[in-house]
């Protein structure tokens, strides 16, 4: 196998704006300036969390039943009631509880069955992000609505490489509604090469799930109405693993944090205090070729990552993970350092060299700031298939986040049903950060990134902004791989 080797391309940079080549770096300092004006996402007033809860973990799902490389999982959305702040109980949306949802975990090669029950009082869809599944009731798209009080059965074999993926509702309209409301959960897929790399592993012990998300809590209570905004529903609390400013205790030695981009709309630009290095090892969906040292890192809505943290390397004994300089999370680090050795050569994938310089065939642009949220100048229109792909081929795709009279703002642009490489980032070889598998990738304003997109499976499947005020008001399109 030859490692993925990427040639630069000519320089595409449009005349006249100044485009950063750093992607990682903190939006208040990312300004793209265009005839003087500045395109920031609109930052939010996220306040400091100063741990005062502890934070705890979704549990696993248990399978109702196993047999040999068969696997049978139950998940039902359902209503529930949360306290965040002392004495005001407030009504939530769960999967299989109050808030968020378990952890499935499933393997490569195994055969998969999962009974979906809606219990909630509307509509909701059960979607699999990242997931490499027919393009159908399995994908649980927008048209694959499950009606209030029915119970529906999907089966697919698990045909990708280990990766931590999610799965939130879908349906046209309220994808934004409910996932605020709590629904959303992480998938895990293990294989051989996860299972021999010797990565931290015991989960919540030294390989945690972190779900970051934001709320705004009116009087204690959730309510997704009152605080809405189409441009970006953005919170003022810090919320992780549905827990509001919680502290993260972990031992002393390198672990693992499995990081979730889970808010409706926030993009986090992650660091630690102090600077601190870390490893990226995994990108939405897999493994980098090699562990991969940063300082920072870009997470937009429906993005992930899988670092490795050092505590060893810590003086004292707390750490805070930021978001730009607020802290995100503190950690407090118990027991004495324990070294731990792993394998920093993850995985090999290939990427045959004449993709770099293959013009694209499918082009998308994206725009939008206040209302007109489009793709292709274009709202979503369930009746109308945008694009077509067959099935194996693989294919390149531009997207394009273009400027407007209304302005412009990076967009995290999702496709349903694979997992992409990206090629370049205005001509040039991307950062580390977006050199692995992605299904999800946060595209600044006046970027041009080029991926090169396969599906391994059939059917329709939708692809659209992951700012979910911005899908649910149209920017999304369908693809129909035949
Ligand atoms: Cu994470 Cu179409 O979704
Ligand atoms: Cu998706
Ligand atoms: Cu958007």
């Amino acid at each position: 196998m030859k490692k993925l080797g990427y040639v630069l391309l000519a320089a595409t940079i449009l005349a006249g704006c100044n485009t950063s080549e750093d992607t990682s770096a903190p939006a208040s300092t990312h300004a793209h300036s265009h005839e003087g004006e500045r395109y920031d996402n609109p930052q939010h007033m996220l306040q400091e969390n100063l741990g005062e809860q502890a934070l705890t973990f979704p549990p696993l799902l248990t399978p109702t039943s196993t047999d040999g490389n068969q696997i049978v999982y139950e998940l039902t959305a359902q209503q529930g009631n949360m306290t965040f702040v002392d004495g005001v109980e407030t009504g939530t949306y769960g999967y299989n509880g109050n808030f968020l949802g378990p952890v499935l975990r499933l393997e490569q090669g195994q055969e998969v069955t999962i009974k979906l029950t809606n219990d909630l009082p509307e509509p909701t869809t059960f979607h699999w992000h990242g997931l490499e599944v027919a393009g159908d009731a399995r994908d649980g798209g927008p048209h694959a609505v499950i009606e209030p009080g029915v119970t529906e059965t999907i089966q697919f074999t698990v045909n990708q490489q280990a990766a931590t993926l999610w799965y939130h509702p879908h349906p046209m309209g309220y994808t934004a509604k409910q996932v605020y409301k709590g629904l959303a959960g992480l998938l895990y897929i293990e294989d051989a090469t996860s299972k021999s790399l010797h990565l931290p592993n015991d989960y919540a012990i030294n390989d945690f799930p972190i779900i970051l998300q934001d709320r705004t809590l009116l009087d204690g209570e959730l309510v997704y109405e009152e605080v809405a905004n189409t441009m970006s529903t953005l919170g003022d609390t810090v919320m992780i693993n549905g827990v509001v400013n919680p502290a993260l205790t972990a031992p002393k030695e390198k672990v693992r944090l499995r990081i979730l981009n889970g808010s409706n709309a926030l993009t986090y630009y992650l660091k630690f205090e102090n600077d601190m290095p870390f490893q990226l090892l995994a990108t939405d969906g897999g493994f980098l070729q090699e562990a991969s040292e940063l300082t920072k890192l870009t997470l937009g809505a429906g993005e992930r990552v899988e670092i490795l943290v050092d505590l060893t390397q810590v003086e004292g004994n707390t750490l805070a993970l930021l978001n730009n300089d607020t802290i995100l999370m503190p950690i407090n680090i118990t027991g004495d350092a324990k070294e731990i050795q792993y394998d920093k050569e993850l995985t090999t994938f290939e990427v045959p060299d004449d993709l770099v310089e293959q013009a694209p065939t499918k082009s998308i642009t994206m725009e939008g700031m206040t209302e007109n949220f489009l793709l292709n100048g274009q709202s979503f229109d369930p009746d109308r298939i945008d694009l077509r792909q067959k099935q194996g081929v693989t294919e390149i795709w531009e997207i394009e986040n273009i400027i407007t009279d209304e302005g412009a703002m990076a967009h995290p642009f999702h496709i349903h049903g694979t997992q992409f490489l990206v090629i370049s980032v205005n001509g040039k070889t991307p950062d580390a950060s977006m050199q692995g598998y992605k299904d999800t990738i946060t595209v600044q304003p006046m970027d041009k990134v080029r991926i090169a997109v396969r599906f391994p499976e059939k059917g329709i499947y939708m692809f659209h902004c992951h700012i979910l005020e911005h899908e649910d008001v149209g920017m999304m399109g369908q693809i129909e791989v035949y």
